[in-house]
């Protein structure tokens, strides 16, 4: 078997070692010749490095590791770049969550204002990685899922549309795990699921198992009682109390349409009142993952490269970051996996703008993904997707263009803010903790 070069960018990330571990116990499935890391924060890599390279030396020491911040080095003679950063850190996920907050609007990483917020700084993060690739590794491929995943896809299908980089999102491969435990399968894998939507932002319309039967019925029963909650520890990312909140807000959201079974993201632009009520301003998910996530990665990296072993650490391996060498493996292998993707629509959604970038089925080659025809699709979904799918495209021409009217504009057709003016109070304030960040707007 070919064994293949890896870029790991954003080499600092709290998913780096989870990443990795999984990446090492799948190596017989996809061979990995060469392990390199990539970030701009050297210090901050330098933790998740020293402690990856002991990782690395007890289970795989033929694989070639490194980590370093110059592009070249980084991004030349690779096959594949895994993309996650986040432009800004957790200390502007933290202010994403607490400006739109202070105004009684929704606060979270990837939805509302603060998710606009954080699109207006992926954008070119996200698109220097790209050109890093095209110029150092021509032919590699970049598998993205830094967020917010539905603006970057729209500013990558704008500005870099011959770009050979997929984005992908983790939530229905978390929701297909829970729907799994329901159903008593050994496997996600055992579904063959229809969804449509945009990036945190869709519905499953039809769960069918190996033989044709309909899960439906099933998967429906047990949400219209408990969301997508169930009793057993199988995800080691949606632990906390305010992850297990928005498994059980499932219930609520899929009683809007029983017809089809909801992305736990909708909770946001369904029911933001809920949310904002249920929110400690004080306190966000970001100071959360700083306190939980951050420390203990963090410490537990330091822990491993002073005693220069692993033993004894409680870093896990991210089984369900394994969609990841899936996609590797598809384009790698030719295999044709059938992957949730967030792909141009290009008519797939029949009655949906064509030029949207849409979160599907797609049988994923060597060629790149195939996106699987839709059809069209009910009026209330139609009429949240043509609103949010304008949101983020403003916000693209708003990054292009330096545009204020337009990000205003964005700001005040989510879902989760009531008017044009709290809309401006809340983008000038972004605008001030951005100013390192954004394009200077006019
Ligand atoms: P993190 O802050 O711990 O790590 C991100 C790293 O990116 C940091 O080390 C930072 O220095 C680096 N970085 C920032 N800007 C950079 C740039 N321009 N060039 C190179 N490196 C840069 O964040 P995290 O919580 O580990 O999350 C990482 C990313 O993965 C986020 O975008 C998060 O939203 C995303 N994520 C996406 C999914 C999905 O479903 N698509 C799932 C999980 C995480
Ligand atoms: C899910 C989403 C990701 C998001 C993450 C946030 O996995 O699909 O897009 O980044 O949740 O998790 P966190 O633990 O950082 O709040
Ligand atoms: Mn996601």
């Amino acid at each position: 078997m070919q064994k293949y070069s890896v870029l790991v960018a954003g080499g600092g990330s709290t998913f780096t070692p989870g990443i990795v571990l999984m990446l090492l116990d799948n190596l017989d499935k996809f061979p990995i010749k060469e392990l390199k890391f990539y970030d701009n924060d050297a210090a901050r890599q330098e933790v998740i490095g020293k402690a990856c390279a002991v990782l690395i030396k007890e289970r795989a020491p033929e694989v070639v590791f490194s980590y370093t911040t110059d592009p070249r080095e980084a991004f030349s003679g690779v096959d594949f770049v895994m993309a996650h950063i986040r432009v800004g850190k957790y200390p502007m996920r933290e202010l994403d969550e607490k400006i739109p907050l202070k105004h009684g609007v929704v606060g979270q990483e990837t939805c509302g204002p603060g998710g606009i917020a954080y699109g207006m700084r992926s954008i070119g993060g996200v698109l220097e990685l790209v050109d890093y690739m095209e110029k150092y590794s021509p032919n590699a491929w970049m598998l993205n899922y830094s967020n917010p995943a539905a603006i970057v896809a729209e500013a990558t299908r704008r500005l870099r549309p011959n770009s050979k980089i997929l984005n992908i999102c983790d939530m229905p491969v978390g929701i297909e795990v829970r729907m799994a435990e329901i159903l008593g399968l050994e496997s996600r894998k055992e579904m063959t699921v229809k969804y449509y939507g945009l990036n945190h932002f869709g519905w499953y319309s039809d769960i069918r198992d190996q033989a044709g039967n309909d899960l439906m019925p099933k998967l429906k029963e047990h949400v219209a009682k408990y969301g997508y909650v169930v009793h057993k520890d199988i995800d080691s990312q949606h632990v906390e109390p305010s992850w297990n909140d928005t498994f059980a807000k499932a219930k609520d959201v899929f009683a809007l349409d029983t017809n089809t079974l909801p992305n736990t993201y909708l909770k946001y632009y369904l029911f933001p009142d809920y949310v904002v009520e249920h929110s400690d301003k004080e306190y966000t998910r970001a100071n959360e993952v700083m306190d939980g996530r951050e420390k203990h990665v963090f410490g537990e990296c330091r822990k491993i490269a002073e005693k220069g072993s692993s033993a004894g650490a409680s870093l896990h391996i991210d089984e369900h970051a394994s969609y990841i060498v899936d996609l590797a493996r598809a384009i790698a292998y030719n295999t044709k996996e059938r992957m949730l993707l967030i792909v141009p629509n290009q008519g797939s959604v029949s009655n949906f703008d064509p030029t949207a970038m849409v979160e599907i089925p797609c049988l994923v080659g060597n060629t790149g993904p195939e996106p699987m025809q839709i059809g069209a699709i009910p009026q209330f979904q139609l009429g949240m997707m043509n609103q949010q799918v304008a949101v983020e495209k403003l916000v693209v021409e708003a990054w292009i263009e330096k545009s204020y009217t337009k990000l205003w504009q964005a700001i005040t057709l989510s879902k989760t803010v009531p008017s044009a003016t709290v809309a401006k109070a809340i983008l000038d304030d972004l605008i001030a903790a951005n100013k390192d960040f954004w394009p200077e707007l006019h």
